[in-house]
């Protein structure tokens, strides 16, 4: 997968621009502020309809303007889509793919893939569960989008039986009734677990392998508890927390809750991991993803690197670099990647720019808004 041009128009700093992008590497580079992140920002927008930096799409809108604009060109297994993406204070979000209006981000999903690796998203090896839990969701949403129905599903089935605790609690709603989302819930939550399951030993698969090609021994590991439980005795187990539930105001039992840990060399990463450390497991995590994708769509996703090569030492980021030219032997053709930097000495130091047929270089002004 590829994209060829992107427009922005009152998309966070920037005012009208237009950038065209090559098969191998491209370069954003600039100061603090310029704007770097953006791009990759606005590209992920073009790709599944919503931003990795938030969730509030009235931000990304250029300060004192009411919408912005993107239009992206991307080729993906011989075919061209032409996406827009436009957020209007008043009418809210637009997105046309091939000059048709979908209306749902579903559409998108699967088409143009990429893969963001920012330090805007260190929160994955560093913040809570749920942090890990949207992380991996996301990745399987975007390579299955029958986990993506499941998934909603789950959400709208958990929404209603915690709607009904609270109205057991206030006395409006019967015990009965809490029956009839148990039933739901032991369906929709023992498919989503065996999914998640099965999408997690694929996606551990992927990272050992990635890990393998590395030339410096490095163990991370994911911990991931297969539940193995079916309907029914998912369904025991919610009878058996269902006073807590009530007691509590919301559903504790489920994949909702879950846990996938990350190790580094033994012990965990959260509680044990410097910040090189945490940003190197980012960065597996990130290439495992890349991998997955290609393992199970057959195409390789656009890599968004934002200041990869910050917070790590000349040694591993040379290591880095060269595990990126083996994915490319291995995959046979090179995947477009899209990195950004302050520092154009030290990413031509790292070596990341060599042996690529095609490199080409942006420099964006922190002063320039237009
Ligand atoms: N809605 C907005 N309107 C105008 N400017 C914005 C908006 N949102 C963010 N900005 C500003 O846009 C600028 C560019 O942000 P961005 O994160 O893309 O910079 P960057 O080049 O990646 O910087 P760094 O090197 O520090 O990571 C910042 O100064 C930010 O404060
Ligand atoms: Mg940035």
């Amino acid at each position: 997968m590829s994209i060829s041009t992107l427009y922005l128009s009152s998309f966070r700093n920037h005012k009208n621009k237009e950038f065209d992008f090559c098969k191998g590497v491209t370069v954003f580079w600039g100061d603090n502020g310029s704007g770097k992140t953006s791009v990759l920002e606005a590209i992920h927008t073009l790709s599944i309809g919503k931003s990795f930096r938030t969730h509030r799409q009235k931000t990304l809108i250029r300060n004192g303007d009411k919408r912005f604009v993107l239009k992206g060109t991307f080729f993906s297994g011989g075919r061209s889509d032409t996406v827009a993406a436009q957020y209007d204070l008043v009418s809210g979000q637009k997105i046309k793919l091939n000059g048709k209006l979908i209306s749902n981000r579903k559409e998108l999903i699967g088409k143009n893939s990429v893969v963001v690796l920012s330090p805007e998203e260190q929160s994955i090896t560093k913040g809570g569960p749920e942090n890990r839990r949207q992380f991996f969701d996301k990745v399987f949403c975007v390579t299955d989008t029958t986990y993506l129905d499941t998934l909603q599903k789950y959400g709208r089935v958990i929404k209603q039986r915690n709607a009904t605790i609270q109205g057991i609690n206030e006395g409006k709603t019967s015990l009965r009734e809490i029956e009839s989302w148990n039933e739901q819930l032991s369906q929709v939550g023992a498919l989503l677990w065996a999914k998640r399951a099965e999408f997690m030993r694929g996606f551990s698969l992927s990272l050992q392998w990635l890990l393998k090609k590395n030339k410096e021994p490095l163990e991370i590991d994911l911990l991931y508890i297969d539940k193995k439980l079916g309907p029914s005795g998912y369904g025991e187990e919610l009878k058996k927390t269902q006073e807590k539930d009530i007691r509590l105001g919301r559903t504790t039992f489920g994949p909702h809750r879950d846990e996938m840990g990350i190790q580094w060399q033994g012990k965990n990463l959260r509680n044990h991991g410097s910040q090189g450390e945490h940003k190197l497991c980012l960065v597996f995590l990130k290439l495992a993803e890349a991998v997955y994708i290609k393992e199970k769509t057959g195409r390789r996703p656009i890599l968004l690197l934002d200041d990869l090569f910050a917070k790590l030492d000349l040694e591993r980021n040379r290591g880095l670099v060269t595990l990126f030219h083996i994915m490319d032997r291995e995959w046979e053709d090179t995947t477009q990647t899209i990195i950004t930097t302050t520092d154009m000495v030290n990413l031509e130091n790292s070596g990341m720019l060599l042996g690529h047929k095609e490199v080409k270089t942006h420099h964006l002004e922190r002063k320039c808004s237009t």
